[in-house]
C-alpha cells in the first residue's frame, strides 16, 4: 500500500500499524487492507474519469465495509451472485448503484434483484434474457439491462482471465451476429430497458490497444443498433481489467493517462459513427483493492535445496499457502516479498515462497531473492494481496480462512474475522 515505511527498528509499517503488531494482534496469514490506499484509488478513478460512473467489482475483494467505503467514495459496485449482493446491500451500497453480471444467474438471484431495485442488470444469453422477461412478468417489474458482448479482442493476458475472444462462456458474439439480435430483442421488450453494450475485454491488462479495439467495435454496433431501430443506446460499459504491479517488471499507465486515451478513444469513434456520446463507465476491481492490501506470513520452516551447476535455492514455508492465494498455482501470477519485522544485512539468495499445502504446486512465489538469515518466526509480507485472495480463498487441507483487517491511523480492525476450526467441523453434519 501506499504509504507503507520502514520504521526506525526496521520493522514494516502499513498505514501507520507495524505488520509485526498486526501479526501478533491478530496472528498470520492475515490480509491487512489500508483504507486510506483503498480510497485513494477509488477517488482517482473519479476525479480521472469525473463524467463516468465507476463501478468496483466486488468479486476482487467485498466485505460490507469495503461496500461501505466504495458508496461514500460515491462508486457503484458491480456484483455477480447472491452473496455479493447481500453483502453489498448491507454495507450500505444503494441498489440503483449495483450492476448485476453472471453468465447463470438464477431465478432466485434475478428475483432478488428486480425486488431490490438493482440498477442494471448484464444479460449475457438469450436464455437470459428470456427468464429476467418471466421475473419481470411474475413479480410485476421492469429491468433495466445492458447486453454484455464478445469483442472477439485477444486481450494480452492469462487465458483464464481473457473473455473477450469468442471461444469462451461470457457474452454474446458481435461477429457472429447474436449481440445486435439481443439489443433489438431487448428493445422491443415490454419489461425491459435498454442501457446499452457492455464489453468486459479480461484482466490484469497493461495495454489499452485491445480497449481501443473493444471500443471500435462496441461503438460500430451501436451504430447498427441505430440502423436497425432508429434509436441511439444511451449507455457504453467497457468493464474492468485495469492492471497492477505486482512486481518491479509489471508497469502500469497511471489512472488519468488511461482515462486520456479511453476519452480520446470515445470522441474518435463518435465522430466516426455520428453517433451522440453515450453515458459511459467502468468497472476497476484490482485496480482499487489490489495495492491496497497486504498479506502477512509467517516463516515455519527454511531449508536448502541443491540445484544443478552447483547452485542452491531456499524454501520458505510459511503458514499459509494456495488456499488463501491461489493466483500463483492457477494463473502463474507473480508477486515480491519483503522480510516484514525486520531488515537484514546478509546477502540476498535465490529463495523460493512455499506454503504448507500437501501440494508440490503450492507456490506462492517461484523466485525471488531475500535475506539468507530468514528464519523461523520471521514475518514475510506480500504485497499486491488485497484483490482476489481472500476472495478466492479455499479451505484445502481443511485451513481457516485467515481474516481481512482494515488499517487506519494506526489502528487496525477485522472486517472479515479469521475462520475457525469450529466453524468447519460445524459444517461436517454426516457421522
Ligand atoms: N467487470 C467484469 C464483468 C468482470 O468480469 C471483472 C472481472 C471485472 C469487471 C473486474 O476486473 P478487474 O478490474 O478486477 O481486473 N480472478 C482473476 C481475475 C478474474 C476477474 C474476473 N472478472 C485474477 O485473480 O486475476
Amino acid at each position: 500500500p501506499r504509504g507503507t515505511v520502514r520504521d526506525d527498528q526496521g520493522r514494516i509499517v502499513v498505514a501507520g500499524a507495524p505488520l509485526t503488531d498486526v501479526a501478533r494482534e491478530h496472528g498470520t496469514p492475515v490480509y491487512v487492507i489500508d483504507e486510506e490506499d483503498f480510497r485513494s484509488r477509488a477517488r482517482e478513478f473519479r476525479t480521472a474519469f469525473p463524467t463516468w460512473d465507476i463501478y468496483y467489482a466486488g468479486k476482487a475483494l467485498l466485505t460490507r465495509r469495503v461496500a461501505r467505503w466504495a458508496a461514500e467514495e460515491g462508486l457503484g459496485l458491480d456484483v455477480t451472485t447472491m452473496g455479493e449482493m447481500r453483502i453489498a446491500l448491507a454495507g450500505g451500497m444503494p441498489a440503483a448503484r449495483l450492476g448485476l453480471h453472471g453468465n447463470n444467474k438464477s431465478d432466485e438471484e434475478i428475483r432478488f434483484a428486480l425486488e431490490q431495485g438493482v440498477g442494471r442488470i448484464i444479460v449475457d444469453s438469450f436464455d437470459e434474457i428470456a427468464r429476467l422477461e418471466r421475473a419481470c412478468v411474475d413479480g410485476g417489474h421492469r429491468a433495466r439491462v445492458m447486453v454484455r458482448v464478445t469483442t472477439g479482442v485477444e486481450a494480452h493476458t492469462h487465458e483464464y482471465i481473457a473473455t473477450a475472444h469468442e471461444d469462451q462462456k461470457f457474452g454474446m458474439s458481435i461477429t457472429g451476429g447474436q449481440a445486435l439480435t439481443a439489443l433489438v430483442r431487448c428493445h422491443s421488450s415490454q419489461y425491459l430497458d435498454l442501457a446499452g453494450i457492455h464489453s468486459h475485454i479480461g484482466s490484469q491488462i497493461f495495454d489499452t490497444h485491445g480497449f481501443e479495439v473493444a471500443i471500435r467495435r462496441t461503438m460500430r454496433l451501436a451504430s447498427q443498433f441505430r440502423t436497425a431501430t432508429g434509436v441511439e443506446l444511451p449507455e457504453l460499459d467497457l468493464g474492468g481489467g485495469f492492471g497492477i504491479a505486482y512486481t518491479s517488471a509489471d508497469t502500469p499507465e497511471p489512472t488519468g493517462d488511461i482515462a486520456a486515451a479511453f476519452e480520446e478513444m470515445i470522441d474518435h469513434e463518435c465522430r466516426a459513427f455520428g453517433l451522440q456520446r453515450p453515458h459511459l463507465s467502468i468497472e476497476p476491481g484490482r485496480a482499487i483493492c489490489g495495492p491496497a492490501g497486504v498479506a502477512v506470513y509467517e516463516v515455519g520452516t527454511v531449508k536448502v535445496v541443491d540445484l544443478e551447476g552447483g547452485r542452491s535455492r531456499v524454501y520458505i514455508s510459511v503458514d499459509g499457502g494456495m488456499s488463501d492465494n491461489i493466483r500463483p498455482a492457477l494463473y502463474a501470477a507473480e508477486y515480491s516479498a519483503a522480510l516484514a519485522n525486520r531488515t537484514s544485512d546478509a546477502e540476498p539468495v535465490l529463495s523460493r515462497v512455499v506454503g504448507k499445502h500437501c501440494e508440490g504446486g503450492d507456490i506462492l512465489i517461484r523466485d525471488v531473492f531475500l535475506p539468507a538469515d530468514v528464519t523461523i518466526g520471521d514475518l514475510i509480507a506480500v504485497p499486491g494481496s488485497g484483490a482476489y485472495a481472500r476472495s478466492m480463498a479455499s479451505n484445502y487441507n481443511q485451513i481457516p480462512k485467515p481474516p481481512v483487517v482494515s488499517a487506519k491511523d494506526g489502528a487496525t480492525s477485522v472486517m472479515l474475522r479469521r475462520e475457525t476450526l469450529d466453524d468447519l467441523m460445524r459444517l461436517d453434519v454426516g457421522e
